[in-house]
């Protein structure tokens, strides 16, 4: 808890290069899955990494067997977790095992490790989540809990999500974002934001690089439908090859174009004002009513976020 709020202050400091030689030094190793012996417990964990690299591949939109069609895209884990999970800020897979079962504000209960994954499933990949017993989340949770292999249960890892940024005094502003997309994202995500395929329309080989936007992104209900985890991710992480040591764009290029890209059209999901029964519970940026406070949908997925989280606050006291 005081490395993780030692690691944020530093952040907001905007002092990000000087902590990394620091960080190493806290940070676990990575344990590889190439060293593993191929007895059954080790070609879980193989499938496990598959099923992160190349979802789309196995069980994704366009795959041969109707039954395995889990993934409502053709994205991989690893476009979001990105290195299969394993880079810092580029909200990692690591260290997590052991910290679920926990509370989530969104359902409103404990969740597993599996119900995790599978909100990821039915919002980020857009599909439908899979069973428990299925050999597709077995070998999931079986990579997931090797990647934690040597951490302590409950010991929160540094370096987890995707960063935290400065926010701005003003709301992040669509029509400034689109210079920015245009001249920093557009090369690669196709100016579409439709992103770059492998093969053709139907084929199971996934993106060379991930669409943004439109119907085969991550549907409005995902974590990175929210502007605080989507500009964080893209200052931290992008363009591809950016890390947290050292960020490409400035904090309000970042803020900016997060607004332009969540601003674009992506698919829906059903039923999202059931998410957070507790309002006060529910996190400033989701773009979706209703709320406790009387800030409107624009100001919740755009910002500014300081006068909301006042507000919510304010409330919490109220209750007490
Ligand atoms: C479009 C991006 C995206 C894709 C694709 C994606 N995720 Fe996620 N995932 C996220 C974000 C963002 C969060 C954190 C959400 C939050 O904290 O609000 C997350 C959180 C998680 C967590 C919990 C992490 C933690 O720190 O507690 C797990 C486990 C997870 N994802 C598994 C998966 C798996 C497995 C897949 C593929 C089947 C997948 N995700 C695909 C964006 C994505
Ligand atoms: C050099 C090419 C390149 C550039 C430039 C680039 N990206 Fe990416 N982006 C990628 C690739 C490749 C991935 C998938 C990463 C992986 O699988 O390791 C990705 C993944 C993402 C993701 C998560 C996956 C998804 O589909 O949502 C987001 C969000 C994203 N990029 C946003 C941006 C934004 C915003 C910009 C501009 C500031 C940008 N990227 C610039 C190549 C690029």
């Amino acid at each position: 808890m005081a490395i993780q709020g030692w690691i944020t202050s530093v952040l907001v400091a905007g002092l990000v290069a000087v902590s990394g030689d620091a960080l190493a030094q806290t940070v676990w190793t990575v344990p590889e899955v190439g060293a593993l012996p191929r007895d059954g417990h080790g070609e879980r964990v193989r499938l496990g990494r598959d099923l992160i690299t190349a979802t789309y591949s196995l069980i994704g939109p366009n795959v041969g067997e109707p039954a395995r069609r889990y993934a409502g895209n053709n994205l991989a884990c690893t476009n979001c977790h990105l290195s299969a999970g394993t880079r810092k800020f580029a909200l990692p897979l690591f260290g997590l095992y052991g910290l679920f079962p926990q509370y989530s504000a969104r359902s409103g209960s404990e969740i597993s490790i599996e119900d995790r994954l599978n909100s990821c499933m039915t919002r980020s990949m857009n599909g439908r989540p899979l069973p428990s017993d299925a050999p597709e989340m077995r070998a999931l949770v079986a990579y997931i809990e090797f990647l934690s292999t040597g951490v302590p249960p409950g010991e929160r890892l540094p370096g987890l999500g995707a960063g935290k940024m400065p926010e701005l005094t003003r709301a992040a502003d669509p029509s400034r974002g689109k210079p920015v997309y245009e001249s920093k994202c557009l090369a690669c995500h196709n100016t579409d934001g439709s992103g770059l395929r492998r093969g053709g329309q139907g084929s199971t080989l996934g993106y060379m690089v991930p669409p943004l936007w439109g119907s085969d992104s991550f549907n409005d209900g995902a974590g990175l439908a929210r502007l605080i985890n989507f500009a964080n991710f893209v200052h931290f992480n992008m363009p591809h090859g950016a890390d947290y040591l050292d960020p490409q764009l400035s904090v309000e290029e970042a803020w900016d174009v997060a607004a332009f890209v969540l601003s674009q059209p992506r698919p829906r999901r059903a039923g999202l004002a059931n998410d957070f029964p507790d309002k006060l519970l529910k996190p400033v940026d989701a773009a979706y009513g209703p709320y406790a406070d009387g800030f409107s949908e624009q100001q919740h997925k755009y910002g500014p976020f300081a006068p909301i989280r006042a507000e919510i606050e304010r409330l919490k006291q109220e209750r007490r």
